[in-house]
């Protein structure tokens, strides 16, 4: 096991730079995801520290060893795929302990090992099949197996569950995260699905455009964004962003609304700043009685335009001024498309952001 450091790393293809000076330290025994959105380079940052890319500059570090020159092989580092080639004519069995043999241990060790990698993934009772007998969670995680057999140091995984349904996936993804309690092996794992990262991760780092935009746990990222794309990236339904004006310690919300915010809440901001107020949806709530709200809330009065049942909670579509706000009702008052209803939230749930650059301006208290 190993710690896996990233210093100031970037990575440039030809005139291109996709990985624009990224820092991490991954502690020992660490799961730690890598999301964003398609193309932001979470697998090339990953990819580098396989050695299967080299960085153009900065240092990679497994544990204290400076790896950018070390050849893939010699990193001690296990990979799993998105595509996982299993071979066809071999059994489970010998599938997953193939890398073995390379490094020349005996039939009965590799049995051995296969069993016991087999037990870790729950398909012991699938040694002796060969993969066209197996379902797709099945064969993946055969793969998976390959990569535990071999001890690594570090757990590489590129978007392993991309190829499942979502219902596998979900599945999988508990499977994955009890193995990795269970080994305590350095895990990175790539995925650009947020619902992923916030239940395998111990710690999430966020990247947008070569940047990592945040490192933190779940929690923190989700209670304490650091900038407007995080908050917007992660939760779902999202984040609600409603632009309003700052005047002196009074923000003009969308529709008219005033409200004056506390002075603590507003470090560095300019006179007359447009700013982002962002809500979460589960923060919003419908007022039922007409009784005046206590103060530090916002209110307005909209009507519903649609309503998802969900089972436990509903989600309320409405809007605030000209823009669209999504509501998440989760005690069991009865919501009807059309209704007009008294919307509120408390302000200081809010986080709010400089329009300008999306940069914080205060956070939010946790719900
Ligand atoms: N071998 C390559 N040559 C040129 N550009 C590449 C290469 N690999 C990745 N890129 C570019 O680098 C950026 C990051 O890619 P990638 O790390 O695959 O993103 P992600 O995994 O987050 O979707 C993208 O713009 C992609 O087109
Ligand atoms: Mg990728």
């Amino acid at each position: 096991m190993a710690s896996v450091t990233y210093e100031n790393v970037t990575k440039s293809f030809g005139a291109v730079e996709v990985i624009k000076g990224v820092d991490l330290n991954i502690q020992d025994g660490e799961l730690v995801v890598f999301v964003g959105p398609s193309g932001c380079g979470k697998s090339t940052l990953l990819r580098m520290i396989a050695g299967l890319e080299t960085a153009t500059s900065g240092t990679l570090k497994i544990g204290d060893r400076k790896v950018n020159d070390v050849p893939p092989k010699e990193r001690d580092i296990a990979m799993v795929f998105q595509n996982y080639a299993l071979y066809p004519h071999m059994t489970v069995a010998e599938n997953i302990s193939f890398g073995l043999k390379l490094r020349g241990m005996s039939k009965t060790e590799r049995r051995e090992a296969a069993q016991k990698a087999a037990t870790v993934l729950g398909i012991e009772n699938l040694l002796d099949r060969k993969p066209k007998e197996l379902s797709g969670g099945q064969r993946q995680r055969v793969a998976m197996g390959r990569a535990i057999v071999r001890d690594p140091a570090v757990f590489l995984m590129d978007e392993p569950l991309s190829n499942l349904d979502a219902k596998l996936r979900t599945q999988m993804r508990v499977e994955i995260r009890k193995m990795q309690h269970r080994l305590g092996t350095t895990t990175i794992y790539v995925t650009h699905d947020q619902v992923e990262a916030m239940t395998l991760a111990d710690r999430i780092a966020v990247l947008e455009g070569g940047y990592v935009r945040q490192f933190g746990t779940p929690d923190e990222l989700y209670h304490n964004p650091a900038n407007k794309f995080v908050a917007g990236f992660l939760g779902s339904p999202a984040i609600n962003f409603l632009p309003a004006n700052l005047q002196g310690a009074t923000l003009e919300l969308p529709g008219g609304e005033k409200v004056k915010l506390a002075s603590e809440r507003l470090p560095g901001a300019r006179d007359g700043e447009q700013v982002e107020v962002a809500v979460r949806p589960e923060n919003i709530h419908i007022q039922r009685d007409s009784a005046t709200l206590p103060e530090g809330w916002a209110s307005w009065q909209a009507e519903v335009s649609l309503v998802e049942a969900l089972g436990s909670e509903n989600l309320a579509y409405t809007r605030m001024g000209e823009h669209e706000v999504t509501a998440k009702i989760t005690d069991n008052t009865s919501i009807r498309e059309g209704d007009t209803c008294t919307f509120a939230f408390e302000l200081s749930r809010a986080h709010l952001f400089h329009s300008s650059d999306g940069t914080l301006l205060s956070s939010g208290a946790k719900a």
